[in-house]
């Protein structure tokens, strides 16, 4: 076996080379190894610097995922840290890839950094709910200013090679040859006699900071506003101000305390969760063909369709857009044109970028345009009679072997399979709105559709940097039917004594980021009005809403009143009355609700419902529907879904609550679920069903098909 650390020498320079596939993560054998060769360099006598580079595609790319919420073996990360920056020698970090997290902390470590210009860089712990542990944060304040660093840690973003060396950060940006270039650096300094540069001896940055603690403090608070409740970024500021306040040896000390003390708690567990389940959700039990579909095309023209090609495009797929005549067509090009324009005024796409990707979308007004598509996908109104007239003709211009998907948001998968001769190649790729922005995308198999199918829809909606969640064909999927039981309790809160600022409010307050009927009056009231007539179902107040022409931001008013064109939410009495008049028709004294009851009253009915789904079959395991909420409803990743969270909540207290909820509200459907009771009365949990399910080898494939 090659070691993952080896030395080798170009004359007097030391290079020692990281060698980890398939990202030389810091696992122990690299710590350990890096710590001995680092050692070893700079008590030989004939070594004059050291080079710290990485084998393969990246620099160390973070921490091994492995080894998360396990004790680790020494060395440490932050002694080892120590031992590069207190070397007598120089010791110069060679950057290529992606230098994240701990590879990043030692690469601050080292005295000087030379980078490829492709490189990037950062310190994403905050996004696995932790801290730079080692003193990333420290060091990087040095490097760069407390500002900087704070910025940095807390939004866990990359920062490019050119940007690191704008800030101070890298040394020399080069952009071929890295290793020699760093070798021929690190001779320069040895000749005109720099000599090392310990991080932590730099003083530079940090005084203006020092001297005014509380304007750093309140630019902090401004900054930390978007996190609330979140544990992880308040400790990023709490680590760079221990770099304005402390000497270096205590705040790094302070830190591997917090970072020991983040990673034992619930929110960096729950980041963690949705972290592996997100990719044991996007796995597929069979492989996809080796020659995945390169040629797309979409029907359908609208909201969706166009959103939708917008995804491909971006990830570089030439897509056929096909509307029902040139003009219909035209409209959506228009849509996607604003769309495009917006995102480079906004200054979050590049005008080439922009014009490339609308290159890549042919528009048409004939569905003949679908005919060397491998895969369609189909999104043109939500109407049973004219989906079967779409994949029958579909079935008549498409070659054999390419795949029809249909984003329906709510039709039955199994009956639209049944217009078709060869339903193997069918499937739902259900997409969110905006459909170019939310990662969630369902993958409804219908009963015939064979694996091929299903592994390569699973592949592209990866391709296009979706998260695919495979779902069992009923009404709603996972997501929509689970939501369908948030609505229903938001409607009732309204009913009893709520307004829907207060509804909202809780909701956020949890920590999405808007309420449910903030939510409704963006994508439309129009829309639930429709479902439940169809359903049959009756929500008296969000009927009245939309029966008196609000329906939503298109509308200018909703729940909310909108001044124009804005899609700022502004309470409007108008809709305080019809709500109070709804509560005395429906004779309900109408009380002041606790934000606590109503988040309870909202959340449990759905996790409640995610039970019925696990029960029936409809999805493949519980971490999926942790899944599809935080992609698909911005559920709050750092309470990990909704089943993380009923897990930590205890599902005893869950049941207590929806009987008493059942019992008070006098709806049955808030009874709770059978696996629910079944678990709490057990003392188990949803992770551990989910385990034991695995364990026994209960079938994952298809299962929910
Ligand atoms: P939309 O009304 O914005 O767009 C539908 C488009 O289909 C229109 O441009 C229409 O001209 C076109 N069309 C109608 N018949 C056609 C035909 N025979 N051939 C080609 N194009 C045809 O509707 P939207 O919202 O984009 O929905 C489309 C589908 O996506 C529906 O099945 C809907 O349930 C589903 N969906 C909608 C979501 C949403 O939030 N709007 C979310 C997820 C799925």
């Amino acid at each position: 076996m090659i070691p993952p650390v080896s030395v080798r020498y170009d004359a007097d320079i030391a290079i020692i080379v990281i060698n980890h596939p398939p990202v030389n993560a810091l696992s122990n054998t690299v710590r350990a190894g890096l710590l001995d060769a680092v050692e070893a360099a700079d008590s030989s006598a004939e070594v004059t610097a050291i080079v710290i580079s990485c084998a393969g595609r990246t620099f160390i790319a973070g921490a091994d995922v492995t080894e998360f919420g396990k004790p680790r073996q020494p060395p440490a990360l932050a002694d080892l840290c120590n031992t590069v920056e207190a070397c007598a020698k120089p010791v110069v970090a060679a950057l290529h890839g992606t230098a994240l997290g701990g590879g990043f902390e030692i690469a601050l470590a080292c005295h000087y950094r030379v980078a490829i210009d492709t490189a990037s860089m950062g310190l994403p712990e905050v996004k696995l709910g932790l801290i730079p542990g080692a003193g990333g944060a420290a060091r990087l304040a040095r490097l760069a200013g407390a500002r900087p660093a704070l910025a940095l840690t807390l939004k866990g973003d990359r920062l490019s090679a050119s940007a690191a060396l704008a800030q101070g950060i890298v040394d020399r940006v080069v952009g071929e040859d890295l290793l020699s270039s760093a070798i021929a650096f690190a001779r320069e300094i040895i000749a005109d006699g720099r000599g090392p540069r310990p991080t932590r001896a730099i003083d530079t940055h940090l005084a203006g900071d020092r001297s005014d603690l509380a304007a750093f403090d309140s630019h902090a608070q401004t900054l930390l506003a978007r996190y609330h409740g979140q544990d992880a970024p308040a400790q990023c500021a709490a680590s760079v101000r221990r770099a304005l306040t402390m000497d270096i040896d205590s705040a790094i000390a302070a830190d591997r305390e917090a970072f020991a003390a983040l990673s034992q708690g619930d929110q960096s567990r729950a980041l963690r969760h949705v972290f592996f389940s997100e990719r044991l959700a996007g796995k597929s039990d069979h492989a996809a063909p080796a020659d995945l579909p390169s040629r797309v095309a979409i029907l359908g023209a609208g909201t969706m369709g166009g959103g939708i090609a917008m995804a491909f495009a971006a990830a570089g797929y030439p897509v056929n857009l096909i509307d029902v005549s040139a003009q219909a067509t035209e409209a959506g090009m228009v849509r996607i044109r604003a769309n495009y324009a917006n995102s480079v005024s906004r200054g979050s796409l590049r005008e080439e970028e922009a014009q490339l990707r609308l290159a890549r979308i042919s528009p048409h007004g004939a569905r003949e345009a679908a005919h060397d598509a491998q895969l369609v996908i189909e999104a043109v109104f939500e109407d049973m009679d004219l989906k079967r007239e779409v994949f029958r003709d579909l079935e008549r211009i498409c070659a054999a072997d390419t795949i029809l998907a249909t984003n329906t948001s709510a039709l039955d998968v199994d009956q639209m399979a049944g217009f078709l001769q060869d339903p193997s190649r069918f499937v739902g790729m259900h997409f969110f709105s905006p459909a170019n922005v939310m990662k969630l995308c369902e993958i409804v198999p219908n009963q015939a559709t064979s694996e091929g199918t299903i592994a390569t829809a699973m592949a592209m909606a990866r391709a296009i940097g979706k998260v695919p969640v495979i779902a069992g064909n009923c009404d709603g999927f996972i997501g929509n039917r689970m939501v369908a039981k948030r609505s229903a309790q938001a409607e009732r809160l309204l009913q009893e004594g709520a307004l829907p600022g207060d509804v909202d409010a809780a909701i956020r307050d949890f920590g999405f980021p808007m309420g449910p009927l903030q939510t409704n009056d963006m994508s439309g009231l129009d829309v639930g009005y429709a479902i439940r007539k169809r359903r049959g179902t009756h929500f008296p107040i969000a009927d009245r809403v939309a029966e008196s022409g609000r329906l939503g931001q298109k509308t200018g008013a909703g729940y909310y009143r909108y001044a124009n064109g804005s899609r700022q939410p502004v309470d409007d009495p108008v809709v305080a009355e019809i709500i109070e008049d709804v509560s005395s028709q429906l004779g309900i004294a109408r009380r002041q609700i606790d934000r606590a009851e109503m988040i309870e009253r909202m959340i449990f009915p759905l996790i409640n419902e995610g039970a019925r789904i696990l029960e029936e079959g409809l999805a493949r395991r519980p971490s999926d529907i942790d899944v599809v909420w935080i992609y698909g409803y911005g559920f709050p990743r750092w309470r990990g879904g909704p089943l993380f969270h009923a897990d930590l909540m205890g599902l005893p207290y869950i049941v207590e609550r929806l009987e008493a909820f059942a019992w008070q509200t006098g709806d049955a459907s808030l009874e709770p679920a059978q696996l629910l009771t079944h678990l709490a009365a057990t003392g188990s949990t949803f992770a551990q069903w989910q385990e034991a399910r695995i364990l026994s080898g209960h079938a994952i494939a298809g299962e929910a098909a």
